[in-house]
C-alpha cells in the first residue's frame, strides 16, 4: 500500500527510481511521481493513475540527477489526483517528501500550519510531512527530520530530499515498511526487498523512529538525538521480479498453484515447527486479513475435524480493538503473504503483549513478520504479482493443513495410520489441483453466464463454507460483482430473500456426508428462480441436480479448500475478464497493505 523508493549513486537516477516503482507497482497505482536533486535543486513530477502516466510525462521532461525519491499511491485521503500524488514539495522548495502510511493527527498539524500562513496543494495527510521538516528547518536536516517525527502521530515510511544536501537522501519509519539497500558507490531506499536493484548486495532494516541519511558512500543511522546508531545489513540476493511487464499475472499464478503447494510442503520445516507445537499452551489461535484470514478458517475447519482442537478465528483488524480474553500462554499461528499487514503486524505486537508464542506463515523471507514472530513456515510460491491472492492462499492452507497434522500427530489426536493416509493425501494435492486446472475451458465457459448475474452467493458447509469465503472475496476484488459468501444451512434464516432470477448460487460441495444437505439447499435456491452452479467432488456431483456441476477430484473433506478453491480463482479470473476489469490491478486495492 504505497511504495516507496529512493536512490543515490553514480546512475542516472530517473531510470532507477522508475525501475524500482515498476517493481513496487502492486503496492498502489492511484498515481506516481518522482523528486529528484539536479544538483541545483528539486524538481519534481508526478502523475495521477498508472506509472506509465508518469512515464509518458518523463519522456516530454528531461530530468537528470544522480539523487531522488520516488511513489506509487495507494490512496487513503484524498482522491487519485495529480494534485494528490506524491512527492509534496515545502513551502519553500527546500524538502521533497514521500510517505507510505497515516499520519493520524494530520488535522490539527493541518491547522498548526495554516495558522502560520501555510495553506495545503493537496487533501492528503501527507502534505503536512514536507511542510513542518521545512518549519523546523534551520541548517540542520537531520534535527529538522527528528523534530517533526516527534509530533507525528501514526503509521509512515517517509523518503526525504534536502535542497541543502545534492547528494544525500534521508529516510525514516514507524510501523510501515522501509528497507536500506547498499551497493558498489550507491544506496537505496525501497518499500520491500523486491524493489531493490540486482546491484543492491546488502540489505538493512531499520528499526522504528531511526533516521537512515544514504549517500553514494554507504548509509548512516541517527536516533531522534542525533546520535549515531549501528546499522546492521546483510548479504541478500536481489532480484526485480516485476520489472515492467505487463502480461496478465493472475492467470499464470493461479497456474502455479500446485508448484507452490509441493513446493511449500517439501520445504516445510518440520522440526522448527514441532518446537513450538511440542509447548503447552492453553490457546491456538489463528490470525490474518482478507485471504490469510480465510485460510486460516480452513484451518480452523480443518483442526476441529481431523485433531478435535478449537482454534480461535482473529481478523487482525477486530483483534486490535476487541477485550483480549483468551488464554494466557496462546500460540498465535498468523497468516500473511506479505508479511507486511499494518493490521497484522499491529495485532502480532498486541498477542505478544498478552504472552503469545507466534508462528507466521509468510511468503516474504524478509518481511516485518518474519522478524517478529519466533518461528516461520514460509510458503514457497516465489513473488506473487497478480495483486489477487492465488498461489499464496493454496499455499497457506497447504502450510496450515501440514501444521494440523503435526499437531495431532504430536498430542496424539490421530492414529499413525491415519497420519500417515493423510500425509500421503496431502502429498497427492498438487497433482489433484493440476487436475482442477485441466478444466479451466469448461469453467471459462459457464464464467461467461456467471458474469452477467446480479449477484452472487457462494455457499458452502464446514471447510466448504472457508473455501467459499475466499472465492467470495476473489470474485468480487477482480470482477465487482457483487459477491457474498453464506453457510448454506444459514440460507433459509433471512438470504432466501434475496434468491430470483438472475441470481447465481454457487456451491462449494465437496464433502460426500453433506451432499443430501447441500441439495436441498440447492432445490430451495432453484424453486426461487436463481440459477445455481455446484463445485462438487466427483463422488457427489451427480445427486446434487445444481444447473451446472464442476467436478473437482474426491479428497479428505478437510483438505478441499486447496482444490474447491482453485475452481473458484478460475472463476474469479473470467468473470473478472468478461465484465473488462483489469484483473491484475483491481480498483481499490494493493497488494501489500501497510496502513491500519
Ligand atoms: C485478496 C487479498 C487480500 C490479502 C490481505 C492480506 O486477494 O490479496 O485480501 O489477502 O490484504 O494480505 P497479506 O496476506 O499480505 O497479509
Amino acid at each position: 500500500m504505497c511504495g516507496i523508493v529512493g536512490y543515490v549513486g553514480n546512475s542516472e537516477v530517473v531510470k532507477a527510481l522508475i525501475k524500482g516503482l515498476e517493481a513496487l507497482e502492486y503496492r498502489g497505482y492511484d498515481s506516481a511521481g518522482i523528486a529528484v536533486h539536479t544538483g541545483k535543486e528539486i524538481l519534481v513530477e508526478k502523475k495521477a493513475g498508472r506509472l506509465s502516466n508518469l512515464k509518458e510525462a518523463l519522456r516530454r521532461r528531461e530530468i537528470v540527477g544522480r539523487c531522488g525519491i520516488g511513489h506509487t499511491r495507494w490512496a487513503t485521503h484524498g482522491a487519485a489526483t495529480d494534485e494528490n500524488a506524491h512527492p509534496f514539495l515545502s513551502v519553500h522548495r527546500r524538502f521533497a517528501v514521500v510517505h507510505n502510511g497515516i499520519i493520524t493527527n494530520y488535522l490539527p498539524l493541518k491547522r498548526e500550519l495554516a495558522a502560520r500562513g501555510i495553506s495545503l496543494r493537496s487533501d492528503t495527510d501527507s502534505e503536512i510531512i514536507a511542510h513542518l521538516i521545512d518549519l523546523f528547518y534551520d541548517g540542520d536536516v537531520l534535527a529538522a527530520i527528528a523534530s517533526v517525527v516527534r509530533r507525528l502521530e501514526g503509521s509512515f515510511a517517509l523518503a526525504i530530499l534536502a535542497a541543502s544536501e545534492p547528494n544525500a537522501l534521508y529516510g525514516v519509519r514507524k510501523e510501515s515498511p522501509l528497507l536500506v539497500g547498499r551497493g558498489r558507490g550507491e544506496c537505496f531506499l525501497c518499500s520491500d526487498v523486491s524493489g531493490f536493484s540486482e546491484n543492491c548486495t546488502e540489505v538493512a532494516f531499520p528499526n522504528d523512529e531511526v533516521i537512515v541519511r544514504l549517500t553514494e558512500r554507504g548509509a548512516k543511522a541517527y536516533d531522534l538525538d542525533g546520535k549515531s546508531l549501528p546499522l546492521a545489513f546483510a548479504r541478500t540476493e536481489c532480484h526485480r521480479s516485476m520489472e515492467g511487464s505487463e502480461e496478465c499475472c493472475m492467470l499464470s499464478e493461479i497456474h502455479e498453484v500446485p508448484a507452490s503447494v509441493e513446493k511449500t510442503l517439501r520445504s516445510y520445516p518440520e522440526e522448527v515447527v514441532a518446537r513450538l507445537l511440542r509447548e503447552e499452551h492453553d490457546e491456538i489461535a489463528i490470525l490474518g486479513c482478507g485471504s490469510a484470514y480465510h485460510a486460516g478458517l480452513a484451518f480452523k475447519a480443518t483442526m476441529r475435524e481431523l485433531a478435535g482442537v478449537r482454534v480461535t478465528d482473529y481478523v487482525a483488524s477486530e483483534f486490535l480493538t476487541e477485550r483480549y480474553v483468551g488464554g494466557e500462554h496462546p500460540l498465535f499461528i498468523v497468516v500473511s503473504q506479505s508479511g507486511e499487514t499494518a493490521d497484522t503486524l499491529r495485532a502480532v505486537k498486541r498477542a505478544k503483549e498478552h504472552g503469545a508464542t507466534i508462528l507466521a506463515v509468510t511468503n516474504v523471507a524478509t518481511s516485518s513478520l518474519v522478524r517478529l514472530a519466533d518461528e516461520t513456515v514460509l510458503t514457497g510460491c516465489g513473488t506473487e504479482r497478480a495483486v489477487a491472492a492465488t498461489k499464496s492462499y493454496s499455499a497457506q492452507v497447504a502450510a496450515l493443513l501440514r501444521i494440523c497434522l503435526q499437531y495431532a500427530d504430536i498430542w496424539g489426536k490421530i492414529e499413525k495410520t491415519e497420519l500417515a493416509r493423510y500425509l500421503a493425501e496431502l502429498s497427492a494435492l498438487p497433482h489433484k489441483a493440476a487436475t482442477v486446472l485441466e478444466g479451466e475451458r469448461t469453467l471459462a465457459d459457464a464464467c461467461r453466464r456467471l458474469a452477467n448475474a446480479s449477484a452472487l452467493y457462494c455457499l458452502g458447509k464446514g471447510a466448504d463454507y472457508a473455501a467459499a469465503k475466499e472465492g467470495s472475496l476473489k470474485i468480487k476484488e477482480v470482477s465487482y460483482l457483487f459477491s457474498e459468501a453464506y453457510p448454506s444451512g444459514e440460507l433459509k434464516h433471512g438470504t432466501l430473500a434475496l434468491m430470483e432470477a438472475g441470481v447465481y448460487a454457487l456451491f462449494v460441495a465437496t464433502d460426500p456426508r453433506l451432499t443430501e444437505k447441500t441439495a436441498s439447499s440447492i432445490a430451495e435456491v432453484a424453486c426461487r428462480g436463481a440459477s445455481t452452479f455446484a463445485i462438487a467432488s466427483e463422488g457427489s456431483a451427480e445427486r446434487l441436480g445444481a444447473d451446472e456441476v464442476y467436478p473437482i477430484p474426491d479428497t479428505i473433506p478437510a483438505f478441499s479448500p486447496v482444490l474447491s478453491t482453485v475452481a473458484m480463482q478460475l472463476i474469479a479470473y473470467y468473470v473478472g475478464i468478461y465484465r473488462d476489469c483489469d484483473v491484475d490491478r483491481p480498483r481499490n486495492l494493493a497488494k501489500s497493505v501497510t496502513v491500519e
